[in-house]
């Protein structure tokens, strides 16, 4: 496909690889098209984007060290914005249209309370708890090495980031007849968080508005790509009881994005549902060609991490819990700290809760000291926690029960075996004798050190790149200096990263 082998020479962003999986899935399989990869233009066969694994030559559609296009980087000089509130300043000028790009994408400007009015609850509802500022970001927190910023990314921040990425791309026209894609910037999502079971009669009316409003559009009823995203698991977005979105019959003329997706459950109506990575605490500016010191140059002496709550959500996890003398509250240079004889630490817990204000500080620079970080499944089979492993350097250790794989973002594109480590079931669950210290410490040397490898080769491709560089004007300045004050909004979840419960 002509239009997405021409993203790929042009553009760095993730979620132009993402847009591109919308748009394959609209022009179905089997056509040609053209891949660009380190400067290799390829030629193959389209696959199927439900596939299974990938091979290697199915390589990634964008390279990190592809180039932005010039215009976008003219478009970039000339932004003044201010990305703490996400506003383009009025003396900025900033027109997206013109620009030329392969495809342009719409975004509809929706009614408020569609979006904004539902962001305005949650600076009162549980404030410390969501941060949505800087574009669905999150608040900043520190950066890791120029151009690697620690935001306070929230699981469920995937509407409000992708809708905010969207407005900020070249790819968006504001004119709807140019355009080839629609997007439904809806926070359904976060709707159903906050409502949830008390008043699902209020997301319902919502919904139902949502699409009283779509209908309303000659381009929903004509039937032109429309794509849009879920804040939360696809399961919990397409429930009766508290979000029946994925429940409306019109959802199934749109395509989602979602955070996951599982293939025991079909989707409600068959819609088309991308798995694409959460947001993770990590992000990359834009404009990055070679860095990720910190990746390589971390010393790693914990060799097994978990990073979790201590909710005992299943009796697998549990088992695993189990098998953790280690468990700590403290971050790492105050668990070391009280340590000071030992120099290596086989398997540590770090306790993590929901809206903790110090997890969000602490995660990711535990990760970064750890060779494996747990993933065990929870309330669902995947975890912000694996994104924000591989964005740490630290190998995922997957222990699916078997026959209920999820779809991980870009398995298609990316051979999973050779950067995660899978623990089978049966192997846990055949003998108490068998421990998680036990699998990992038996895989030979090489081997993880090839793991290793692989996980910094592919990280990037597993963030949400940020689009003005990380300065607080986009037309320039520096990357903002390391500042890791406690005290802000939120973590990651720990035991019970999925659903969200009511503190
Ligand atoms: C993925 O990588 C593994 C390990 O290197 C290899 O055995 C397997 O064949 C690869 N899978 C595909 C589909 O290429
Ligand atoms: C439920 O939402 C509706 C519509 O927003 C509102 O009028 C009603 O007061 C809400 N009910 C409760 C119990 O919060
Ligand atoms: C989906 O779009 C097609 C037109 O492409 C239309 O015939 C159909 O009614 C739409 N379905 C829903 C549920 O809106
Ligand atoms: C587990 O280990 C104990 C103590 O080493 C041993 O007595 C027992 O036979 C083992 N059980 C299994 C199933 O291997």
């Amino acid at each position: 496909m002509r239009l997405c082998g021409r993203v790929v020479a042009c553009c760095i962003s993730v979620l132009l690889v993402i847009i591109c999986e919308v748009l394959l899935f609209h022009r179905h399989a089997g056509q040609e098209y053209m891949e660009k990869k380190d400067g290799t233009v390829y030629t193959h066969r389209e696959q199927k984007m439900s596939g299974t694994a990938s091979s290697e030559n199915r390589a990634p559609l964008i390279s990190r060290r592809e180039k932005e296009t010039e215009e976008h980087q003219q478009q970039r000089g000339h932004l003044r914005f201010d990305p703490k509130t996400c506003t383009v300043l009025p003396s900025a000028g900033v027109s997206t249209n013109g620009v030329k790009t392969p495809f342009k994408i719409y975004i509809y400007d929706l009614p408020k309370k569609f979006n904004q009015e539902i962001l305005k609850i949650y600076e009162v509802w549980h404030a410390r708890c969501y941060s949505f500022e800087f574009c669905g970001f999150g608040a900043r927190l520190f950066n890791l090495e120029s151009g690697v910023h620690v935001h306070d990314s929230h699981q469920f921040s995937l509407e409000v980031l992708v809708h905010h990425l969207l407005q900020l791309s070249p790819y968006r026209t504001l004119d709807p007849e140019q355009a080839d894609l629609f997007y439904i910037p809806a926070y359904i999502g976060l709707q159903c968080l906050y409502a949830s079971f008390d008043n699902v009669s209020a997301t319902n009316k919502l919904i139902n508005e949502l699409f009283v409003y779509l209908q309303s559009q000659p381009y929903f009823a004509s039937g032109k790509p429309h794509f849009s995203s879920l804040a939360k698991i696809e399961r919990e977005m397409q429930s009766i009881g508290c979000c029946p979105y994925l429940l409306h019959p019109q959802s199934a003329n749109i395509t989602f994005l979602s955070i996951e997706r599982e293939t025991r459950y079909q989707s409600a109506l068959n819609q088309r549902v991308i798995t694409v990575p959460y947001p993770s605490y990590i992000h990359l500016d834009g404009s990055v060609t070679s860095r990720y010191q910190y990746l390589h140059s971390s010393s790693r002496n914990v060799f097994i991490l978990l990073a979790a709550g201590t909710r005992r959500s299943n009796p697998y996890r549990s088992l695993i819990l189990d098998q953790f003398r280690e468990k700590t509250h403290l971050s790492y240079p105050e668990y070391t700290a009280t340590n000071q004889r030992r120099s290596e630490f086989p398997m540590v817990m770090y306790i993590t809760k929901e809206c903790d204000h110090s997890a969000k500080y602490s995660t990711v620079r535990w990760m970064l000291q750890s060779v494996f970080c747990l993933q065990p499944p929870g309330d669902s089979p995947t975890r912000k926690s694996f994104y924000d492993a591989l964005l740490t350097g630290c190998v995922p250790v997957l222990f699916p029960y078997s026959g209920q794989g999820p779809v991980w973002a870009f398995q298609d594109r990316l051979n999973f075996t050779k950067f995660t480590v899978t623990i089978p079931y049966k192997y846990m669950m055949y003998s108490k004798n068998n421990s998680v210290y036990q699998y990992l410490a038996e895989l030979p040397v090489q081997h993880v050190e090839s793991l290793q490898r692989e996980v910094q080769r592919v990280a990037h491709w597993f963030q949400y790149s940020i689009p003005w560089g990380g300065a607080d004007n986009a037309g320039g300045g520096d990357p903002v200096g390391e500042d890791s004050p406690r005290g802000g909004n939120i973590d990651e979840g720990g035991g019970s990263p999925w659903i969200h419960r009511k503190p």
